[in-house]
């Protein structure tokens, strides 16, 4: 196994779920002069990611991907300098099977001429999707997959600078997706995957902007509520170097609210998610880049224990997370899933956490540090989320095994 490109969980920015397929230079130049002005690549976000949509139809008679000029006039060796120049990573979007989802060429078959291809042009991170995938030789759906994710990560491994490895792969095969009643090959593809790259893609798209705006109102907080369940399932994969991927955050979307957008953003770092900005940058307000770049909570997502936090309870519409963090102290992450606002108790023997005391639990998010002993009452209002960061007084003991219950294999 080679050793990984990516220690911490990527930040960055990716089109897909703001733009679709309506990308082009501009619009990443744009979005690397505002990630810097606003102060985003300083606070981590250091990738800027192309996704599908990009090339011309036809490759070049050595077989090469070209990229379609109307939309990128100067071209992606440009483009990659353009990011590099100003201090990010230059990521790109290809597919594993033979045509893109929006029906672009795929890379099945051309796996090595596409790897070069992006080496030359400068990329450092790669997005490898999962439509249209041909079934060769005889190889199940599964066991296509398998084969391309694998010859992907070989490709890459040939690379003087292996890029960034993000795979679609189990999306794929996800219980909204893939007809297998017992998740089967879904829980087999996040088994290979965690060693070949760095990022695996588990669950559906988060929902897009355009499209539920205009056709189906609403629906970004339920999408976002789907893609963490299914998080939540698949804790025991991650390690440091490998990051189960909940999809993009969303901040501009008209229909969330900004306590439903800072819950997204808690959610994610809890988990060590990447955080991967899908939104118009330059148009972001100062109150979205303020939580966004709140220090303490990026902290938490790239702890160099890399542990995504774990469900303790599920009580009502409340859910309680945790997780170890590297100097020892312990997360405590409170979810208010309901409409209403409530006051919820969180005992501290659930968390495993000796409840005498006194510890001190610092709000990432009021930078208020309080002293606690036996319990901590949370206050939160529709859709909010509390995150603390709690100092056990007794040494630095708290790192034990965190709860895992809901942690199933179904
Ligand atoms: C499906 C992926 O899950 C999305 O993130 C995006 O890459 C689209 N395909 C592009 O067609």
């Amino acid at each position: 196994q080679s050793p990984k490109v990516s220690p911490r969980p990527p930040m960055g920015f990716n089109n897909w779920a703001r733009f679709m397929c309506n990308l082009n230079e501009t619009l990443f130049v744009e979005t690397a002069d505002a990630m810097l002005e606003k102060g985003l690549l300083a606070a981590g976000y250091n990738n800027i990611n192309l996704d599908d949509c990009w090339p011309l139809q036809e490759r070049t008679s050595a077989g090469e991907l070209q990229w379609d000029p109307t939309l990128f006039p100067h071209g992606m060796p440009w483009l990659g300098d353009y990011l590099h120049t100003r201090g990010f990573n230059f990521g790109i979007y290809t597919n594993a099977g033979n045509m893109t989802c929006g029906w672009y060429p795929g890379s099945q078959d051309y796996e090595e001429i596409d790897a070069k291809t992006f080496e030359k042009w400068g990329v450092d991170y790669l997005k490898v999707d999962g439509c249209h995938m041909d079934l060769q030789k005889g190889r199940t759906y599964y066991e296509e997959f398998e084969y391309r994710y694998k010859l992907w990560h070989k490709v890459m491994d040939k690379l003087k600078k292996p890029f960034i490895f993000s795979q679609s792969a189990p999306a794929y095969f996800s219980p909204n997706f893939h007809l297998d009643k017992n998740n089967t090959d879904w829980y087999r593809t996040m088994e290979y995957v965690r060693s070949n790259g760095e990022l695996a893609r588990h669950s559906d798209d988060i929902k897009v902007y355009g499209l539920n705006v205009t056709f189906e109102p609403g629906g970004h907080w339920e999408s976002m509520m789907n893609n963490y369940g299914m998080e939540v399932r698949l804790a025991r994969y991650q390690s440091c170097g490998f990051y189960n991927d909940p999809d993009f955050l969303i901040i501009d979307w008209p229909d969330l609210t900004l306590d439903e957008k800072k819950t997204h953003f808690t959610l994610w770092s809890s988990f060590s998610a990447p955080l991967i900005l899908s939104a118009y940058i330059p148009d972001l307000t100062n109150e979205d880049i303020e939580y966004l770049t709140n220090k303490d909570i990026i902290d938490v997502d790239q702890d160099a224990l890399c542990e995504q936090a774990t469900l303790v309870s599920q009580d009502g519409d409340v859910d309680v997370l945790t997780k170890n963090l590297a100097n020892g102290d312990r997360l405590l992450t409170v979810l208010n899933k309901g409409d209403d606002a409530i006051t919820y108790r969180v005992p501290l023997e659930r968390l495993g956490i000796d409840p005498s005391g006194p510890h001190k639990a610092k709000d990432l998010w009021s930078k208020k540090t309080i002293t606690i002993r036996n319990a901590i009452d949370v206050k939160l209002r529709r859709r909010q989320t509390a995150i603390y960061r709690i100092s056990p007084s007794r040494g630095k003991s708290s790192v034990t095994p965190t709860g895992q219950i809901f942690n199933t294999f179904s």
